[in-house]
């Protein structure tokens, strides 16, 4: 190595102190590689490699509070030119297959030795130099999403939002939500209407139904990037909108499948796609919408009724294996007193509420008659605050971990479902 070639920059994270050294000592004669820093949690790792952008980042997996899994994901979103190999005493392919979808690109099993580990580290840095040595920027065509930098092989993230109950503010929270991520992210951001009947997105964001999911009709095998975008409406906020049919009976006929393939085609297209959804668990297009989906965004209210249905809804996440990470709890008209409290409510159900909305008073109601969302409108709006801090938490990545069981944020897989709908799965339970 020339004095002038830089060494590969080197961030180790792993809450036990003495393999945090062992690694540290391992590398120490290495003239090409420099442990810039360590850490001993998970977010702690991320804000080390947020302000070091190393090259590398050296990830256990089993740490307490954030596991190097979620870590992970959140570094390769957030810290552009990064890559992670991960290490785990497990080498089972369950880890394996999380740690890759996370975007790990080497996997150690402990106990591994210097020269295994040095190896690993020079390799993933050469194939990441000679990447980027032969990377052509990629050209965005006309009416195309452009990618920030960094992004352009990632894929996105869905959030959908659900509730067992109707009326509740779905869509005045996601249309918000939309509006409020792509002001803050500036990222490539969708909202999608998967209410098929009766989709409110476009009245909501005063978007003329010219285009809608039932042009797609008929086309969705040959669905690609350039197909989806035709369908897609501008947003004066520029966010992209795919609208619900306009007709209930036109709504009858997208089928599970083709949501599903829209979703996958805008994954690969965009960095957050927001999905509005309506209260049925009987239809398998709402279901394949959560199955698809990396949070859910759940809300309830400060009424028994709700509370009640939430908790029947917890169930049935539970019965079609979701991970618990992938429910976010949030509760609308927060600051609404009808004698229940917050806190006992999580208690009750035994899950975390992850966010509060509080009313927007009239002003709401005034801005969806309108067609402005309110946080375009009445960014000062209590209403708009809170919107604006779950998007931040949402676009920081501080969302969806706080209750992490095990595992990165990943899309349940419903065991044995059939497409006769959930109810079978109530059946085979008993
Ligand atoms: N935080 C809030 N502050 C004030 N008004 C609100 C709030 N959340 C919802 N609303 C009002 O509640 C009503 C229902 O909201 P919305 O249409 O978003 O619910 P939904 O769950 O999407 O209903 P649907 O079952 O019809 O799809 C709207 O009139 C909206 O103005
Ligand atoms: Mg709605």
């Amino acid at each position: 190595m020339t004095e002038n070639q830089r060494k590969i920059r080197l961030l180790v994270v792993d809450d036990i102190v003495e393999t945090r050294n062992n690694l540290i000592n391992l590398l120490y004669f290495e003239r090409d590689i420099e442990v810039v820093d360590s850490a001993t949690r998970g977010q702690e790792g991320i804000d080390k490699a947020k302000k070091l952008n190393p090259d590398i980042v050296l990830m256990d997996i089993n740490m307490p509070d954030m596991n190097g899994i979620q870590a992970t994901e959140i570094i390769i979103k957030q810290v552009p030119g990064v890559s992670v190999i991960m290490m785990s005493v497990q080498g089972e392919q369950d880890y394996l297959r999380q740690a890759m979808r996370a975007g790990a690109r080497e996997f150690l099993v402990k106990p591994f030795s210097g020269d295994e580990l040095v190896s690993s580290i020079r390799h993933v840095y050469q194939d990441e130099q000679s990447k980027r040595r032969f990377a052509v920027p990629v050209q965005y065509q006309p009416g195309l999403p452009s990618a920030p930098n960094g992004s352009e092989a990632t894929q996105g993230e869905i959030i959908s939002i659900f509730s067992p109950k109707g009326g509740i503010g779905r869509t005045t929270i996601i249309t918000n939500l939309a509006v409020a991520v792509k002001q803050y992210s500036k990222k490539r951001v969708a909202l999608v209407d998967g209410s098929l009947f009766f989709g409110d997105v476009g009245i909501m964001m005063d978007i003329r139904n010219t285009k809608t999911m039932s042009d797609l009709q008929g086309r969705i095998e040959n669905l690609d990037t350039q197909l989806l975008q035709d369908v897609m409406l501008t947003h004066s906020s520029e966010l992209k909108v795919l609208l619900a049919p306009s007709k209930p009976d036109q709504g009858e006929l997208v089928t599970a499948d083709d949501l599903k393939k829209i979703l996958k085609e805008l994954k690969n297209n965009y960095d957050y796609i927001f999905v509005d959804t309506f209260s049925s668990l009987k239809e398998e297009t709402q279901l394949s919408i959560l199955d698809m989906s990396d949070l859910i965004l759940t809300v309830m209210s400060l009424e028994m009724t709700a509370i009640k249905d939430i908790r029947l809804f917890l169930e049935v996440t539970e019965i079609l294996e979701y991970p618990k990470d992938k429910i976010v709890l949030v509760l609308n008209r927060a600051d609404s007193k009808h004698g229940l409290r917050a806190e006992n409510i999580e208690t009750t159900i035994g899950h975390q509420i992850a966010a509060t909305i509080s009313s927007g008073g009239p002003a709401v109601t005034l801005s969806i008659n309108r067609g402005t969302p309110l946080v375009i409108d009445a960014p000062d709006n209590p209403f708009s605050k809170d919107i604006q801090t779950l998007a931040h938490k949402i676009v920081d990545g501080e969302i969806g971990n706080k209750v992490a069981v095990n595992g990165s944020r990943k899309n349940g897989k419903v065991k044995g479902k059939k497409s006769g709908g959930l109810f079978g799965l109530f059946a085979r339970r008993k």
